[in-house]
């Protein structure tokens, strides 16, 4: 099955210019979200998973997923202010400014071995944010996956001591 045919282009979103990736047929079809999860899984190649840390917010569709599949927890990374217990943030550049991502101080425990998943690896910035937050934590990271990579953008650059896969890569 052709994934790429799930995604749709919405031009000029959600500011002029940009070409908006939207993965809602994807999330739609039952079929299709079934092919790429099992393509996530396919590249794990059955390596041990303690707990799968998915990305506020279009990160947690596939993460919780795949933390089903994986018999693994999910772990949220949210946006400044959302988690209700004691965390750590990890700031990233914006093209204007900064932003920040958090994680609970008890969401993992050293050694942990780490699955982190995102919906677009774009500049990379929200990647590396993530990684910096699980490593602090004591986790492992096995691999950073992606339904989607935008090549153009070099994001893998930022990630690049952490094995990758991407479902899908433009
Ligand atoms: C988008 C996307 C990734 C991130 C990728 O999220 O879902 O998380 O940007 O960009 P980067 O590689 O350049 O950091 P966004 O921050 O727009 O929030 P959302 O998931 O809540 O829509
Ligand atoms: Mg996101």
């Amino acid at each position: 099955m052709a994934l790429e045919k799930y995604i749709r282009n919405i031009i000029d979103f959600p500011k002029k210019g940009i070409v908006f990736k939207d993965i809602t047929p994807l999330l739609g079809s039952s079929k299709a979200t079934s092919e790429c999860l099992q393509l996530l899984l396919q590249s794990l190649d059955h390596q041990k998973i303690d707990k799968v840390v998915g990305v506020e917010s279009r990160g947690f569709f596939f993460a919780t997923l795949l933390a089903q599949q994986l018999n693994a927890g999910f772990i949220p990374v949210r946006k400044p202010k959302k988690l209700p217990f004691d965390t750590i943030s990890a700031s990233y550049e914006l093209e204007y400014g900064f932003d920040s991502l958090e994680i609970h101080t008890d969401a993992i425990q050293p050694g942990d071995k780490v699955l982190i998943h995102d919906d677009v690896l774009a500049t990379g910035g929200t990647a590396k944010a993530v990684c910096e937050l699980v490593e602090q934590l004591g986790g492992e990271i096995v691999q950073v996956n992606f339904l989607m990579e935008l090549s153009f953008l070099n994001g893998r650059e930022k990630i690049k001591e952490y094995p990758f896969f991407a479902a899908i890569t433009y």
